[in-house]
């Protein structure tokens, strides 16, 4: 089947990583659309014209199958895109709050984008699932998804290839700054941007005891089950 995936570059390849791992016969399509990183700054109009585009070159290519390889893309495009292309299925990805408030961890730091943050999807989210004694912290990292679309390089498997001396430092000052004003360490972090989920182990040597998570096997799994039933 043709899938297609679309990010505003490198980040959604973390989730085709996780998809290709479990559907590995099918035909895949992504958009890196680079040109228009960051999506996490730009107005609600500015982002739905560029997601319809991207909709639009997927569904030529005879895509029946799209993910939305972004959570700023989902959170706040998903329904207008389901509305507006019935024919199609829609996978999105949405910040992993719901398996964070699962567990019974006390401390929890969402990272997303300031649109993502802002997002009333993602506010929902949290009024649905958070538990009592749950401290939540939503933080937003202006600049983070840029800097590591402009600073991270891949292998030809998607893997990130080890940081230049100069990207690192860029890369740990950004966190530094962003990360000046938390506290306590998270028993839970959140990557509520696929792009953070290629600086893993940045963010971990910043939190060292701190469970890192992304939603990425969840997305993998809901594409697999739909595919399933589209046979
Ligand atoms: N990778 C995207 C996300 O998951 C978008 C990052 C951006 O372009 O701001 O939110």
């Amino acid at each position: 089947m043709k899938i297609g995936i679309f990010d505003s570059g490198k980040g959604g390849t973390t989730i085709m990583a996780a998809i290709k791992k479990l559907l590995k016969n099918e035909e895949y399509f992504y958009i890196a659309d680079s040109k228009n990183c960051p999506y996490g700054e730009k107005s609600d109009e500015e982002l739905q014209k560029i997601v319809i585009k991207n909709v639009e070159i997927l569904k030529n290519w005879g895509a029946k199958i799209i993910i939305i390889a972004c959570n700023t893309a989902t959170v706040k495009c998903i329904s207008t895109l389901r509305q507006k292309y019935p024919e199609i299925s829609f996978v999105g990805t949405e910040p992993a709050i719901k398996l964070a408030t699962s567990t019974d961890a006390k401390n929890i730091l969402v990272l997303a984008t300031p649109g993502t943050v802002k997002s009333e999807r993602t506010h929902q989210l949290l009024t649905e699932n958070q538990k009592k004694g749950q401290n939540i912290t939503l933080l937003p990292c202006p600049g983070l998804a840029d800097t590591i679309e402009n600073n991270i390089q891949l292998a030809p498997d998607y893997q990130p290839l080890p940081l230049t001396k100069t990207a690192k430092d860029v890369i740990n000052n950004k966190l530094r700054t962003l990360f000046q004003d938390i506290e306590t360490t998270p028993d839970i972090i959140v990557l509520g941007c696929t792009h953070y989920s290629l600086i893993k182990p940045e963010i971990q040597s910043f939190f060292k005891t701190s469970q890192i998570i992304d939603g990425n096997s969840g997305v993998a799994h809901r594409t697999a089950a739909i595919i399933n039933k589209l046979r």
